[in-house]
């Protein structure tokens, strides 16, 4: 099969579209890739030196590629009409109405951009699900191509396993591309072209190729077992608070067992991100649908735990400051839903400092990559958040210390400069288990972190 040397475009530019299009145009120097919004600002910031996310490596590359063979518009029409293959990368969130409201998929935005599609293609073409979508999707979508006659469509599923924060590296290097398409000459012969496109930079034995509901489902699959791995050690940092044993040892002993592995074993208060959740419940919803209420009950309970150490840590904070923290400060460090991202699409953040907030605590958050904008409009703009421009800020005049995103800076901080300034007794929870807790201790700070007994105590 000949290599695609065509021109792509991608609908939506958002935290999976703008960086995967972006590594598609470094590798691909041939081929003109065209990033597609129906949001004027997004373009706009991809367009001008702040881009609209904050991903480690990809401004350079974006710099480098952009009016040579990358390019971002609002013209999505003009942008579909001109490709041979269109990924479309628009959101799937949880749907908030109707049948399988806080549970399916919304698929209003992959109709809409079904639809636009057929409108106005004028040659035959091949679609990409790149969104995570729900098993089947392809075969809805192509009813949708074809419904308007003429045109060929083919639709893959190429579920994006990329993770926020090493989205440039997981791109330049990803474990596995999936690609998922009809079992038929032309179904056959997209998918070839697609794996030319890939093929530029990615070893082919590590291109799985399978039919699409495999590919659809993968996807939901892969983010459950993490999201359980997750949810997994949260809920034995639990008891591991209740019987003094302490979660790294744990989580040390068990993952070097190669069946279990070491990754995805720290605690913390809870998964977050924009996926997770959402294709979790996704999937109890399709099993729901086909009558495996068993199944659906076993992954729901996932994000169930999720809950519960959300709420967990964020009732600790309020306990172990005497059971009340009215008119408190209370310093906020990370607000973002894990580091290197500017994310905050369901951050844990959100949940704690819900309660923080409740309890009527005063709020000073400090994170490297959230606007105070985003945060505020996370809280409901309350009135006792404020913004503190460093970590020095934040704890100034503080009662207590409370690390929810694990940024690195946040390791070595000048934590006897902290403690000089804080209320006291000068209480930390650390929600990742970062921070120098025997130097803290000695210091005289009350630490309390996830998964030991605490206060932390040091002979
Ligand atoms: N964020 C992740 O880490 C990640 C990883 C893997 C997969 N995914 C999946 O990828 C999909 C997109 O996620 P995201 O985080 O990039 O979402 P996002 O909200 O950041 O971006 C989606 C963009 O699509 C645009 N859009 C909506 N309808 C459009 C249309 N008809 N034409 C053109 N643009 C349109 C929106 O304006 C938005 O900018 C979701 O299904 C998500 O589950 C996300």
């Amino acid at each position: 099969m000949a290599k695609y040397t065509g021109t792509i475009c991608c609908l939506g530019a958002g935290y999976v579209g703008g960086p995967t299009m972006t590594k598609i145009a470094e590798k691909c120097t041939d081929v003109k890739v065209i990033v597609s919004d129906l949001n004027q600002a997004r373009i706009d910031a991809w367009n001008s030196d702040t881009l609209p996310i904050y991903e480690p490596g990809l401004e350079e590359i974006v710099k480098a590629a952009r009016g040579k063979n990358l390019f971002f518009t609002t013209d999505v029409g003009a942008a579909i009409k001109e490709a041979g293959i269109v990924f479309v990368a628009v959101p799937t969130p949880t749907k908030m109405y109707g049948f399988g409201a806080g549970c399916a998929a919304d698929m209003t935005y992959w109709e809409l951009a079904a639809r636009q599609i057929a409108e106005v293609s004028e040659s035959p073409k091949i679609i990409v699900e790149k969104s995570t979508v729900p098993v089947k999707t392809a075969s809805a979508m192509a009813r949708v191509l074809d419904a308007q006659g003429g045109t060929k469509f083919v639709v893959l599923s190429n579920p994006e396993f990329l993770a926020e924060g090493t989205a440039m590296k997981d791109l330049e290097n990803p474990d596995r591309v999936l690609i998922g398409g009809p079992q038929t000459d032309e179904g056959h012969k997209a998918v070839a072209s697609l794996v030319s496109v890939y093929e530029r930079w990615v070893p082919r034995d590590q291109i799985l190729t399978t039919n699409v509901w495999s590919a659809e489902l993968s996807k939901l699959v892969a983010n459950a077992f993490l999201a359980q791995r997750i949810s997994s050690v949260n809920s034995l940092s639990a008891f591991c608070e209740s019987s003094g044993a302490h979660i790294e040892d744990v989580s040390r002993s068990i993952g070097t067992d190669p069946g279990i592995g070491k990754k995805f074993l720290n605690p913390s208060p809870g998964f977050g991100g924009s996926c997770f959740q959402k294709d979790i419940l996704n999937l109890v919803y399709l099993c729901k649908s086909v009558g495996l209420d068993d199944v659906a009950e076993y992954w729901n309970q996932v994000v169930v735990m999720n809950d519960y150490q959300k709420e967990r840590f964020a009732k600790k904070i309020v306990d172990a400051m005497f059971n009340t923290v009215k008119g408190k400060k209370i310093a906020i460090l990370g607000f973002a839903f894990k580091k290197d991202t500017g994310d905050t699409r369901e951050t844990p953040a959100i949940g704690i400092c819900n309660v923080l907030l409740e309890e009527n605590a005063q709020i000073s958050i400090y994170d490297p990559k959230v606007s105070e904008q985003q945060a505020r409009q996370d809280l409901g703009n309350h009135k006792n958040i404020t913004w503190a421009p460093s970590v020095y800020d934040a704890t100034e005049g503080a009662h207590a210390l409370v690390v929810v995103t694990e940024w690195d800076e946040f390791r070595t901080l000048d934590f006897a400069k902290i403690y000089k300034q804080m209320l006291k007794p000068s209480f930390v929870f650390d929600g990742r288990n970062i921070l120098p807790h025997k130097e803290l201790v000695n210091m005289g700070f009350e630490v309390h972190k996830i998964g030991s007994p605490g206060p932390l105590k040091f002979d």
